[in-house]
């Protein structure tokens, strides 16, 4: 039903502020695409008066200063002596060779594989788009999970698990590497093995590095569908890599894994997390994206019991994903 407007100069009976925040958003995540593009955080590590930057940049003054002060609004830029400078967000988020740079997320742009496209492609049925299909497993794609997850989702799952008492762990498909270094961090006595594909090792092995682990961090690569996983341990975490055709493989290769007692540490998506905008938005995107499975907390209890853990509980959700302690 339409609410009837009599009166123009009457306030509005429905409040427009959601879609002028979107709007507003939307213009936002534009003009960051815009100056990423053009590497513009680069040149503000220091700060610069505008007409030096449009001079450097060959852009249009006048743009350029009302461009900067949009930015100070928004919180990525500041003035300082008489110029404009980076916030502490912007140096840690917008600059490429910062560790944790997010600059991916606003990648999207007009090319062929961006989320639009593909969301149209998918709800066109384009045969491309009904197949999941294997990620190539690059260490960017990589290093862009692990930093998204560093925004919050690691440091909530390694905080749910106690593992004081564990001597011996396996990061199954550990990747960056983020949660092993997390965990080793937080349990000096805690000796981790990394198992990934041999192409993925190197990337994990940058890490550990940077982060001095390499005395409590081991790494080794193989197949976990075919290779060895090794044995002895009280705990293996399987963070997001019981996709599909895996996931029985994998389960009956670490309960052989485990020693009697030992817990498996299950970090997965679920159907039945809340209700949200932020976790509706994730679902659509992990659909358009190739992620055909999505199972409830019960049914991966029910994958768990299969395959011999008992005692499963949830011990943390953190927007679609759960993270759940079994006993083996
Ligand atoms: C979605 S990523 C998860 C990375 C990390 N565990 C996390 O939760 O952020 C899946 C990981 O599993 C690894 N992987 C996939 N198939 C594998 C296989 N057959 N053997 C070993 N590692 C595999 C990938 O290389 C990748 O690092």
């Amino acid at each position: 039903m339409q609410p009837k407007m009599k009166h123009l100069y009457y306030p509005l009976t429905v409040d427009p502020g959601g879609i002028i925040t979107i709007t507003e958003q939307g213009q936002l995540y534009e003009i960051l695409q815009v100056v990423l593009s053009c590497k513009l955080f680069e040149r503000l590590e220091t700060s610069k008066p505008a007409e030096q930057l449009a001079a450097e940049m060959d852009w249009e003054e006048e743009t350029t200063v009302r461009l900067l002060n949009v930015l100070v609004k928004a919180g990525y830029l500041e003035f300082f002596q008489g110029g404009y400078r980076n916030t502490a967000v912007t140096n840690t988020f917008f600059l490429p060779e910062h560790f944790l740079y997010l600059g991916h997320r606003f990648d999207d742009g007009l090319l062929l594989n961006s989320s639009r496209s593909k969301l149209l492609r998918c709800l066109r049925k384009d045969p491309d788009t009904l197949i999941s299909k294997e990620p190539k497993w690059d260490h960017e794609q990589l290093r862009q999970i692990g930093v998204n997850a560093l925004t919050g989702s690691i440091q909530n799952t390694v905080n749910s698990c106690d593992l004081t008492d564990a001597r011996y762990m396996l990061d199954l498909g550990g990747g960056h590497g983020f949660y092993s270094i997390a965990l080793a961090q937080k349990y000096p006595e805690l000796k981790i093995t990394l198992f990934d594909l041999p192409q993925v090792i190197a990337l994990a092995h940058h890490f550990i590095v940077r982060f001095h682990m390499e005395e409590q961090i081991n790494l080794l690569s193989g197949n976990f569908l075919q290779d060895d996983i090794q044995s002895g341990y009280d705990t293996v975490l399987c963070s997001n890599i019981l996709h599909s055709d895996k996931r029985d493989i994998v389960l009956a290769k670490v309960k052989k894994a485990l020693r009697p007692g030992g817990k498996i540490i299950l970090k997965c998506r679920i159907a039945d997390c809340p209700n949200t905008l932020s976790n509706d938005l994730n679902k659509l995107f992990w659909q358009v994206h190739g992620g055909k499975e999505l199972f409830t907390q019960a049914e991966w209890r029910g994958f768990l019991s299969a395959h011999g853990f008992y005692n499963s509980k949830t011990v943390n959700l953190e927007g679609m994903f759960a993270t759940m302690i079994a006993s083996s």
